[in-house]
């Protein structure tokens, strides 16, 4: 039995009292916004079409027809247009607790994904080009979203569309002729020294622009030393991302860059000529799309034949739909490139991709004050590195038991980056917001290292309770209204990944987590399992440790490390 049930047993209830559709009753079925008003609702808006009457009224009038003998439900109650459902406590404790108990860190998976691929297009950087902020929170909400939807069964391909084709490398090529050693093109600082170095001398050598041009037009032209330049310069660029990577938990299945469709452009150019669609304006080949409401032309080629970031999207959305049959495929990249991707699905649309539609430009808000000491651009690594130092700092500031963590670096490290992921992961995409380290850092707030914290404090508890948990443990000692709180968000967590999914939105299921853990506050006082009586203590315990690996699970989809001890 599983919480699954009762909604299956509310929804059949509702299917004869409303006479609607059954699976259209259960897919209606929503969590109240808070517990206390009920464990599950049901919305009368669309009934409310349907039967011209108020929502409120038809509310009312479904609470009466079934007031009575639903499988677990004790209260049926109409709240303005909804009617909210209250369980039996004993019975959906044990229906949850033990589901989850025995799902383990399983627990909220579905398969509902099964069968679809979903492509995810993040972090892509630029390669000879600074790695801003941008990038990061691309890496860290893409990051996520893989984690969400395998979660819910679905295949998921991580793309990485490396910005590794474009007039910067003719600039940083000058830069490593004229300046450097051999030796530089395997170090990412030397080259990006390299690079600044060119800015630099450009100001009062103006004549060095026309000899970056040059290189680039050889590299496109394919010749041979400009293309092991290109190449190296590549590589190194790579395996530094790639140690970043790891070290933020994150993966890609392919590196497909912008280079990797040079040759694949010419298809799909010519597709729009052929259908009609482009036009010469000022010797630049574009698309009008006026028509569908877009004032800026899409640029295919420029005047002098050169290709564009656009028609590299394109011929990838074409290679991505061929090669993984995506059900969807999502672009996380910030707001600043919205024109961007609206003339990228409009392009795709009149190419007559019917599949356009399943295109998404999942956009995010701008981060200011995150950057090190030298200043706007961040250098990871060392982003990184003082995440690592200062968490140190706030740990021996506020954690006692020092002498249990057998690592404390490794642990600062986790800290680190768990309060730099929640910082992120806890606002609603859309949203500039300010970093701050000491606030991403604190262990009080609402932040990573909060969560991280609550969970290590539960397996603190299950080391030393001295009792074994048992997923068959009677749960009638579950009394106090702390305890069915807990109950009540954990039977919600595969909701919460499912709406965190459909709007494509971490922060759903940051913010959850940060509910949980505030319930969770609230229950250690009163939710006693040391010394307590044996009854009294399994049922907590099972109680504490299924909401522990709640707590594991979603950090996990967050990219933050659950910890035992910290
Ligand atoms: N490299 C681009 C940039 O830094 C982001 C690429 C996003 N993905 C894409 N398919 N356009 O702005």
């Amino acid at each position: 039995m599983s919480r699954a049930t009762f909604r299956a047993a509310i929804a059949d209830a509702v299917s004869r009292a409303a006479e609607i559709d059954r699976e259209e009753a259960a897919e209606q079925l929503v969590a109240p916004p808070r517990p206390e008003m009920g464990d599950f609702a049901f919305p009368c808006f669309l009934l409310s079409k349907k039967l011209k009457k108020v929502p409120p009224a038809i509310a009312a009038e479904l609470a009466g027809k079934l007031s009575i003998g639903i499988f677990g439900v004790e209260r049926v109650e109409a709240t303005g247009p909804y009617v909210n459902f209250r369980l039996n406590k004993l019975q959906f404790a044990g229906a949850v607790l033990r589901e989850a108990a025995v799902a383990g860190a399983e627990y909220g998976r579905s398969s509902e994904g099964a069968g679809k691929v979903v492509a995810i297009d993040y972090s892509s950087p630029n390669i000879a080009k600074p790695f801003h902020v941008g990038h990061l929170r691309s890496t860290i909400i893409g990051g996520a979203l893989y984690r969400l939807f395998e979660k819910l069964g679905y295949g998921c391909v991580g793309i990485n569309h490396l910005g590794d084709w474009g007039t910067q490398f003719g600039k940083q090529i000058v830069g490593v002729k004229h300046w450097g050693k051999p030796e530089d093109l395997s170090d990412l600082m030397a080259l990006n020294q390299l690079y600044v170095k060119y800015h630099k001398e450009e100001e009062t050598h103006p004549e060095l622009a026309n000899e970056a041009r040059e290189w680039f037009r050889k590299q496109e032209a394919g010749d041979r030393e400009a293309l092991d330049l290109w190449r190296a310069i590549r590589d190194t660029s790579l395996d530094y991302f790639k140690r970043i990577y790891s070290r933020l938990g994150v993966q890609f299945d392919t590196y497909t860059g912008e280079s990797f469709f040079n040759d694949k452009m010419e298809a799909v150019v010519d597709a729009a000529k052929a259908r009609g669609l482009t036009s010469i304006s000022d010797g630049a080949l574009v698309i009008d799309l006026e028509r569908v409401g877009i004032k800026t032309p899409a640029l295919l080629k420029k005047a002098d034949g050169a290709t564009l970031y656009l028609t590299r999207d394109l011929a990838a959305a074409e290679y991505r739909h061929a090669t993984y049959k995506f059900h969807k495929l999502l672009y996380v990249v910030g707001t600043g490139q919205s024109l961007h991707f609206q003339q990228l699905f409009e392009v795709l649309k009149l190419l007559g991709h019917e599949w356009a539609k399943d295109c998404a430009h999942v956009n995010f808000g701008l981060v200011k004050g995150m950057s090190t000491r030298k200043g706007e651009v961040i250098y990871l690594e060392e982003l990184l590195n003082e995440a690592r130092s200062r968490a140190l700092k706030a740990m021996r500031e506020t954690i006692e038991k020092r002498a249990e963590i057998d690592d404390e670096e490794a642990v600062a490290e986790a800290v680190g980056i768990g309060a730099i992921f929640f910082a992120d992961l806890s606002k609603q995409r859309i949203k500039d917001y300010d970093f701050d380290w000491k606030r991403a850092l604190s262990f009080e707030g609402d932040t990573g290292p909060y969560l991280m914290n609550a969970h290590a404090r539960i397996a603190g508890i299950i080391r030393k309770c001295g009792v074994e948990i048992d997923p068959r443990a009677d749960l009638a000692a579950l009394v106090e209204p702390e305890a069915h709180l807990l109950v009540s968000l954990v039977s919600r967590y595969q909701d919460v990944l499912r709406e965190a999914a459909k709007v494509h939105e971490p922060s759903i299921l940051a913010q959850y987590l940060l509910e949980l853990a505030h319930a969770l506050h609230s229950g250690y006082n009163v939710l006693r399992v040391k010394d307590e009586e044996p009854k009294v203590a399994k049922a907590r315990l099972l109680l504490l440790s299924v909401v522990k690996n709640v707590l594991a699970s979603g950090l996990g989809i967050l990219g933050i490390p659950a910890l035992e001890r910290m």
